[in-house]
């Protein structure tokens, strides 16, 4: 069963990425904060991207998820180029394919945790998929462990519950890409190791997880570094 597991790994691409490139500013201003050659991630993966401070993390999720567009190169997603796409496809692509983690969880303070895990689904909501949408969350948030608190506004959580609530969010709509960025980064080693193991989990259960850290823990747990330094692509290891 493992072995087939990593056969399959070593043959099934989910994302390349080639002579990927994002300059921010113009002129004297101009900073190159990425610079990737190639880089292939594999469906299944669960991979660290590490590095100091500025070192283009946080470009390359935003990037791999379609948060933003490069400056030059390529990102197949599927074999399909994302990076070629027009508004509304790329809209349907974060909506259908990414789920997105973040530092700082950007939940909506107004709604309550049940709401937050449900709002990617909003606009789906008139159709017939509203009531499987509406189970789902209350599935996902028993997953994360907030049985219970669902009627709780984010201000009423702890941010490590918070966060329990946007990586539910995150796998509302079944993204095959689940992209952490510094999903750790305000929580006490308590609270992060519980986010930790969510994410373990997620990839255990079959999902592709892409986490930029500072986090020691996270990136032992995970299945492959990549460190990147001034943009580039220093280390690319598989270590479990
Ligand atoms: N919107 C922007 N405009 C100009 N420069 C930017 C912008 N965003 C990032 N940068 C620069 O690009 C480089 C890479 O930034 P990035 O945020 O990707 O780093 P990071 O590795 O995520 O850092 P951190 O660990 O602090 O989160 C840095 O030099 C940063 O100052
Ligand atoms: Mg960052």
């Amino acid at each position: 069963m493992r072995l087939l597991r990593k056969e399959k790994m070593l043959v099934d691409v989910l994302i390349t990425v080639e002579n990927l490139t994002r300059v921010y500013g113009r002129g004297a201003l101009a900073v190159q904060a990425l610079a990737v050659n190639r880089l292939t991630v594999f469906r299944g993966d669960f991979v660290a991207v590490t590095g100091p401070s500025g070192c283009g993390k946080t470009t390359l999720l935003n990037l791999l998820g379609a948060l933003d567009r490069p400056t030059g190169g390529v990102i197949l997603f599927a074999g399909k180029k994302i990076t070629t796409l027009g508004e509304r496809a790329l809209c349907r692509y974060r909506r259908e394919k990414v789920g997105f983690i973040f530092q700082d969880y950007c939940l909506l303070p107004t709604l309550n945790a049940f709401q937050n895990v449900l709002a990617p689904a909003f606009p789906l909501l008139n159709g017939r998929g509203a009531r499987r949408a509406r189970a789902r969350a209350e599935e996902l948030l028993h997953l994360v462990g907030l049985a219970g608190k669902e009627h709780r506004r984010p201000g009423e959580l702890s941010g490590g519950e918070q966060q329990r609530v946007a990586i539910a969010r995150a796998l509302l709509l079944d993204p095959e890409l689940v992209l952490a960025d510094e999903p750790t980064g305000n929580l006490d080693s308590t609270m992060g190791e519980e986010v930790i193991n969510l994410l373990k989990k997620l990839n255990e259960g079959g999902k592709t997880v892409v986490v930029a850290t500072h986090n020691q823990r996270v990136a032992e747990i995970c299945q492959r570094h990549i460190k990147l330094r001034d943009g580039r692509v220093v280390a690319d290891e598989f270590i479990n």
